[in-house]
């Protein structure tokens, strides 16, 4: 099935757009000689559709350790013994069980009685000094000068008399970084809370736990978290992460995916009830992407869900991006075993999307409200959309859709339901789903494109010929792609970001039918991924964003509110002479907005005539640009292509400039 996965998904895309496009690959080339000058016409009255505040957002999913293992600022791996291997994570320099005169010990993981969630907690015998009990972290925990961190563990004695457990982080050599201790108590389970504070900054320390006494005690829920989290919120989420997320300006956070809506089987699939509440209660799952790829193993890779739906919910508002929640449709991944659940048993399924939106938006008397509430959100989340289904395809989605539609919009006929075309931008799968959704006359259809560099530049009038009277656009993931996926955080280059600043000129120039649109997968462990190209890459202490970000956030931040016409000879902008364009004005901020990509090598020399009104004079121009396609941003230069801004003079309402080689312009006038 993973073969099938990759073969069908990724490999013939790729094997058969090579055949025909390869020459393209990091090859744009000058069609203009660079002294032509193009004329274009900004018509500032031409308006009449709306950019919606929904059109750039955020696809999140936990894919590439970007939940456990990084948004969620958790550092302790397999807290709670819960890995299908109890022990994962766990590391034991000395231990030894057998040996009865030896100063160590051993750690035992010990079932629960009759508990279905958090079934597991560890017993530790301790029979002298020399024990250790180490946590990895996730590839290591990272830690920074001077900065604290929150130890929480569940601890009871069960035998003999352990009177201390001292924690330390330790480097590769063993040094200590900072250390704290507990003083357990009592025969009963207790929550002990405690600081560390670390003394270096150090990418990969581990966390150890050393014993006094000899005997036996039983530990749970053994986490630690930075103090200085998003917020400031505790168990909350990685400062830096957030930061980068809500420096996009997001019109919406879609959420949990992705492929791990779906599962591997329907068992697997996301199940959003087993995510809110105590975090101690929430059940592990074996995260989709752990065994996905045969050469990118990930057996370490699990759903802890402390980053659960209500945290999602949180993190949107946070944002000030509507919610977007995806919720399986009863299909599990048809690239693996496209489980289906059976019709007549489709309805624990629509009862679960019946349930969010009361869990949403529903008042605190009803039941699922009344949990937000006591989460500590008695105000509503004000969900307006839900999406059925991540990547199906075929009747068995069409049917099961339906179904979910009615029941919806029966009890909730204001949710705008999102509907979903497959996993690519074209061919019989595509078709049939577009056919069939019109049909149905849904509201929003998704659709995923990750193709070469080339199919982007080409595609900029993709949505030109939509039917202005059918279904909505949600472009719900795409990412161009240079090389198959997972070969490297080298693969967001500048070609791929300028390929895709092009492209969504043309997402914005049909506005009226793009409603929604987002770059995937969002995050990326370097130690951990198994996806790239990926927006933002992290490590354990520091994050980047990659160029693809740039350009995100340019568009971002300057969508603008209204449409207005960019033309060349009376023609759209749509790649002729390697240009691209598109104009709006926001009416909040009184600006007009006017981006411009050339994929050329050479610079290109543009007058732009603004006609309509008369316009201030001083501008803005923002630019990002380099010289080299194949240039990235990384940890260490994290800002090589980043956007510049500078002052623009406009004259008598003309702009007149001469685009760089390989650049994204924004210009910005004030109305
Ligand atoms: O973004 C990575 C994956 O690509 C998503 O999980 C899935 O929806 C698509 O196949």
């Amino acid at each position: 099935m993973k073969l099938q996965f990759l073969v069908n998904k990724l490999f013939i895309p790729f094997l058969v757009a090579s055949l025909f496009s390869f020459k393209a690959i990091g090859q744009l080339k000058a069609t203009s000689s660079s002294n032509e000058t193009i004329n274009l016409v900004v018509d500032l009255n031409a308006t009449g559709v709306k950019i919606q505040p929904t059109m750039y957002g955020i696809f999140f999913e936990d894919i590439n350790f970007a939940a456990d293992g990084g948004l969620y600022a958790e550092m302790v791996k397999n807290r709670s013994f819960e890995f299908l291997d109890s022990k994962m994570g766990w590391l034991e320099p000395n231990s030894n069980k057998l040996s009865l005169n030896n100063q160590s010990g051993y750690l035992s993981p010990i079932k629960y009685a009759g508990q279905n969630t958090n079934q597991t907690y560890a017993r530790v015998e301790v029979k002298g000094p020399k024990y250790e009990l180490i946590n990895e972290g996730f590839r290591g925990m990272g830690v920074k000068k001077d900065a604290k961190y929150n130890l929480t563990i569940n601890a009871k004695k069960f035998s003999g008399d352990i009177t201390k457990i001292k924690i330390q982080f330790i480097d590769s050599l063993n040094n200590v970084l900072g250390e704290t201790i507990i003083l357990p108590k009592g025969k009963n389970w207790k929550s002990y809370e405690t600081q560390l504070t670390a003394s270096k900054t150090i990418l990969k320390t581990k966390l150890k736990f050393t014993f006094e006494g000899t005997g036996e005690i039983d530990l749970d829920m053994i986490s630690l978290f930075p103090v200085d989290t998003w917020k400031g919120r505790k168990k909350g989420l990685r400062k830096d992460l957030v930061q980068l997320l809500d420096d996009l300006n997001p019109g919406f956070l879609r959420f949990p995916g992705g492929c791990i809506v779906e599962g591997r089987t329907l068992a697997r699939r996301y199940q959003w009830k087993k995510t809110i509440g105590n975090i101690e209660d929430r059940e592990l799952l074996v995260n989709r992407w752990n065994t996905e790829f045969a050469h990118k193993p990930a057996p370490d890779y699990y759903q802890s869900f402390g980053l659960g739906f209500f945290e999602y919910f949180l993190l949107s508002e946070d944002l000030g991006a509507e919610p977007l929640p995806i919720l399986s449709c009863g299909i599990a991944c048809q690239f693996n075993t496209g489980e289906l659940v059976p019709m007549e048993e489709l309805d624990p399924y629509v009862q679960d999307a019946l349930d969010l939106i009361e869990f949403a938006n529903g008042s605190i008397s009803t039941s699922w409200g009344k949990l937000r509430a006591d989460m500590g959100h008695p105000e509503p989340f004000n969900v307006k959309y839900l999406g059925i289904g991540n990547e199906q395809w075929g009747e068995a989605y069409i049917e099961r859709y339906e179904v979910f539609h009615k029941a919806i919009k029966a009890k909730y006929p204001e949710i705008v339901l999102v509907s979903g075309s497959g996993p690519f931008p074209d061919g019989d799968y595509f078709e049939y789903g577009w056919e069939e959704l019109k049909k149905l006359n849904v509201e929003i259809v998704d659709e995923h494109y990750y193709r070469q560099p080339q199919w982007f530049r080409d595609n900029a009038n993709r949505y030109d010929s939509y039917d202005r009277n059918g279904p909505k656009v949600f472009a719900g993931e795409y990412a161009a792609h240079p090389k198959d996926v997972e070969d490297g955080s080298k693969e967001n280059n500048w070609e791929t970001a300028l390929s895709e600043a092009a492209f969504m000129t043309g997402l914005e120039r049909n506005a009226d039918v793009v409603n929604l649109t987002s770059y995937a997968p969002l995050m990326a462990h370097v130690d951990a991924f198994q996806w790239a190209p990926d927006m933002i890459w992290f490590n354990n202490l520091e994050s980047y964003g990659t160029a693809n970000y740039y350009v995100q956030k340019l568009y971002g931040n300057n969508s603008g509110t209204d449409l207005i016409a960019i033309t060349r000879d009376g023609k759209a902008v749509t790649g002729q002479n390697d240009l691209y364009a598109t104009a709006a004005k926001d009416m909040i901020k009184k600006e007009v907005i006017i981006k411009l990509v050339n994929t050329s090598n050479q610079p290109k020399s543009i007058i732009i005539d603004l006609t309509g009104y008369k316009l201030k004079s001083k501008g803005e121009i923002i630019v990002l640009s380099h010289p080299n396609l194949m240039g990235i941003n990384s940890f260490e230069d994290p800002f090589t292509i980043s956007p510049k801004e500078t002052e623009y003079i406009l004259k008598r309402n003309k702009a007149e400039l001469s685009l760089q080689p390989y650049s994204f312009s924004i210009l910005k006038f004030n109305l």
